[in-house]
């Protein structure tokens, strides 16, 4: 039973890397339109950026499957290094793919907080809450804009299509929710089908898309699809349960916020296997008086908790089978890497906010 996670903090490992993404981001959404502008970069400034695992992940991916040494050696001279000119550029390719995944990201959270009428976000006031949905809704399209300029820029139409279709994906999974029938909302095979469109298709995706800009054939960037989509199954898996266990200040948006919104997730559709009066609960959304309590005490008295726990234990190690199935490690580097990959998906499993 390997712990990762004591060898190797994989946040620590590319955190130079990811602080040049970080300011690329920044520099990239100035428009020159005032309150656009302030709008756009509010989840991108220092202290508001959250944990950066996206980028953190591809960044990580782009080294495991890369067969020159760490970026740092990318830097030296032309004269020194005359064969690191293409991967060089490669790289530069790559972290342009850590960008628009968060890009895309961000703007998605601007507009599910409009749609959630949420007020916090990151710790911070939502960006609705300080602008207004209009503003919050037109700074999510400016950031779709330029995520969309920059992936044409490199000029790779799977990779375009990939990433793409993610958003597509992000739409679809806030609209099977907010459609979602009665049968659906009783069903675990549906969570994940919504789970897959919310959250894991941007892993799945960008991973992948980080691979074919490495130059890996397609098994190699199908496996790195296969840790994404994992990774994000977990995730959110772990994100419904820390609506249940977590605090609004750990969290840095309000907990319980699920059942409030009528939604049910994995922890509650457990529970219900062994409560079947929480059924009606959860097809009428929690919406009669007394039902969010009811609901949050009867998935303590269960295994819910615990089960989700499970499922999501389950993707992480379907997670890491996908990285073990990758071609070994080019360089010592790349070894570090891998690991740092399989050390996210127990930071997945364990992390509290
Ligand atoms: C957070 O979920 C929201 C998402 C993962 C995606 C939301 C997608 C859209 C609003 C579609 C529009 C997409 C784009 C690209 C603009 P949550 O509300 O369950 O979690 P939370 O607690 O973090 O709010
Ligand atoms: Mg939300
Ligand atoms: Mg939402």
């Amino acid at each position: 039973d390997v712990r990762y996670a004591e060898r190797v903090d994989p946040f620590l490992l590319v955190k130079a890397e990811i602080d040049s993404v970080s300011e690329r981001l920044r520099r990239g959404i100035l428009s020159g339109i005032p309150v656009l502008e302030r709008a756009a970069e509010y989840f991108f400034k220092l202290g508001a950026e959250g944990k950066r695992l996206r980028p953190t992940m591809l960044l990580l991916m782009a080294s495991a499957l890369s067969t020159v040494g760490p970026p740092a050696d990318f830097f030296l001279s032309v004269d020194e290094r005359p064969a690191n000119i293409h991967p060089m550029e490669q790289r530069r390719r790559q972290q342009r793919v850590a960008e628009i995944t968060e890009m895309i990201h961000v703007a998605s959270l601007m507009h599910d907080d409009v749609i959630d009428s949420a007020n916090t976000r990151r710790g911070l006031m939502a960006l609705n809450s300080v602008f207004g949905n209009k503003v919050a809704i037109l700074a999510g399209d400016f950031l779709l804009a330029r995520a969309s300029v920059t992936l044409a820029a490199l000029r790779d139409s799977e990779v375009i299509q990939l990433l793409s279709q993610v958003i597509e994906d992000l739409v679809t999974g806030e609209i099977l929710q907010m459609t979602s029938t009665e049968e659906d909302l009783l069903s675990l095979e549906f969570y994940a089908r919504k789970t897959f469109f919310k959250t894991a298709s941007l892993m799945a995706n960008s991973c992948k898309a980080i691979a074919l800009l490495g130059g890996q054939p397609a098994a190699v960037a199908q496996l790195a699809h296969d840790y994404g989509r994992h990774l994000g199954l977990a995730f959110q898996v772990v994100d419904d349960v820390l609506d249940f266990t977590g605090s609004a200040l750990a969290l840095g948006k309000p907990a319980l916020n699920d059942l409030r919104s009528g939604l049910a997730t994995a922890p509650v559709l457990f529970a219900a296997q062994e409560h079947p009066e929480l059924l009606p609960l959860i097809q009428r959304k929690f919406r009669s008086a007394g039902d969010v309590d009811t609901a949050q005490r009867l998935v303590f008295a269960s295994r819910g908790i615990e089960r989700a726990r499970e499922l999501a234990a389950q993707h992480a190690s379907l997670a890491v089978c996908a990285v073990e199935a990758m071609p070994p490690a080019a360089t010592t580097h790349a070894l570090q890497c891998r690991d740092a990959l399989l050390a996210i998906t127990e930071r997945v499993l364990t992390r509290s906010k």
